[in-house]
């Protein structure tokens, strides 16, 4: 989209997409790491003024109405902390108004230690990093949601050194459309050094086949945030209302669990099917997730993966998570697999029925292609 200079704009329908996908994940994310942790921050960088045009929330907002859900639930109360950064002074202002009103509606707000700094999201990291290396302090495990307009002002060194604490994972928006027009101007190119870390990016926008560039582009990034230290990284594709890619947002973490609880917000926001929204991973090949998943997709890729291999179901289940598009893969693939004597368990207890995946620990052999 174009950077608006009026301080709200309109909420467009795969902005709303992204919207309901954070606040699943944060429904998810609060009460799992806040009943385990004595202190757990949400970074919203580019935080935004709090509301639409239209009235809707923006994401500082998404994220408290979902945090007020868990205030008086044990161990939740005062340990999450709310960081908004957001420089421009209006919008900055209006974002702090729309908390204030929160706060004054319902008191169980004032629970959330909810704060708004107008800084660059640059100079805003830099001296959080600063403060917790003079206090010798570890980052609390922290979400960060990283939502700008453009390119410029996100140094990679950042995500380096938000993944260098344990726990903490990363929503990162990059505007994909924007880079894919500007990337032969020389003031956009030091952005992108920048973004990327280097000048990896190069090669991957030089690819002359539309497609295979965004692929190649989503393949970098991706492995550009496993670099960093993240340890899993999903991308998903956010497209226009003329079907066209606008944005890709990558989700990035050192946590099984949190990659789940991602999925699982994805899922839902796509089978809804209101938005003109797709999920594709790439790590081999795009697929998009409607109503009616591809579970034959799902099948070539466990064959291909795994053809000939004997493996614990803790290794399916781990690579079905981590590269691939889907969430679920039991009854949906590997019962058809077994039936069709494409898999076999190994040594199964003899009370296991086939078709019924309990036991993470049980071998299964895939049946080499003949
Ligand atoms: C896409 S909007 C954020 C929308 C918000 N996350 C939401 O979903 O409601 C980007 C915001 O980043 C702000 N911004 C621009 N440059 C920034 C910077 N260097 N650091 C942090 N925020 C910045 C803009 O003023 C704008 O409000």
């Amino acid at each position: 989209m174009t950077k608006p200079r009026e301080p709200l704009w309109e909420l467009e329908p795969h902005t709303a997409a992204k919207h309901e996908i954070l606040r699943r994940y944060l429904k998810g994310w609060i009460p799992k790491l806040g009943s385990r942790n004595r202190r757990i921050v949400y970074i919203d960088a580019f935080a935004g003024p709090g509301r639409y045009t239209g009235g809707e929330d923006g994401s500082p907002i998404i994220a408290l109405k979902v945090a007020r859900d868990y205030v008086g639930r044990p161990l939740v109360d005062q340990q999450l902390k709310m960081l908004f950064i957001e420089p421009d002074r209006e919008r900055n202002e209006r974002l702090k108004s729309e908390i204030t009103a929160l706060r004054a509606s319902d008191l169980a707000y004032s629970a959330i230690g909810a704060v708004t700094l107008q800084a660059e999201y640059a100079a805003a990291m830099e001296s959080l990093w600063a403060s917790l290396e003079a206090s010798r302090s570890m980052l609390a495990p922290t979400f960060a949601f990283v939502d700008p307009f453009g390119v410029s002002g996100l140094p990679y060194e950042h995500l380096v050194k938000l993944f260098h604490y344990p726990k903490t994972e990363l929503l990162i928006n990059m505007m994909y459309e924007e880079m894919n027009r500007f990337r032969g101007t020389a003031e956009f190119q030091k952005h992108l050094d920048s973004f990327f870390g280097g000048p990896s990016w190069k090669a991957a926008f030089a690819v002359a086949d539309r497609n295979e560039r965004r692929r190649a582009v989503i393949d970098l990034f991706k492995r550009r945030l496993l670099e960093a230290g993240a340890k899993y990284v999903q991308a998903f594709e956010m497209r226009n209302d003329r079907n066209q890619t606008d944005y890709l947002l990558f989700f990035g973490t050192q946590s099984e669990v949190g990659l789940e609880v991602m999925k699982q917000a994805m899922w839902k926001v796509d089978s809804s099917g209101a938005f003109t929204f797709s999920d594709h991973t790439y790590s081999k090949g795009p697929m998009l997730i409607g109503p009616q998943p591809d579970y034959g997709l799902l099948r070539r890729q466990l064959l291909e993966r795994f053809a000939g291999e004997v493996v614990p179901l803790s290794e399916i289940r781990i690579f079905v998570l981590a590269e691939t598009s889907f969430l679920r893969y039991k009854g949906e693939c590997l019962k058809l697999l077994e039936s069709e004597g494409w898999l076999d368990a190994v040594d199964p207890p003899p009370n296991r029925r086939k078709g019924t995946f309990a036991d993470q620990k049980q071998l299964f052999k895939f049946i080499a292609k003949p």
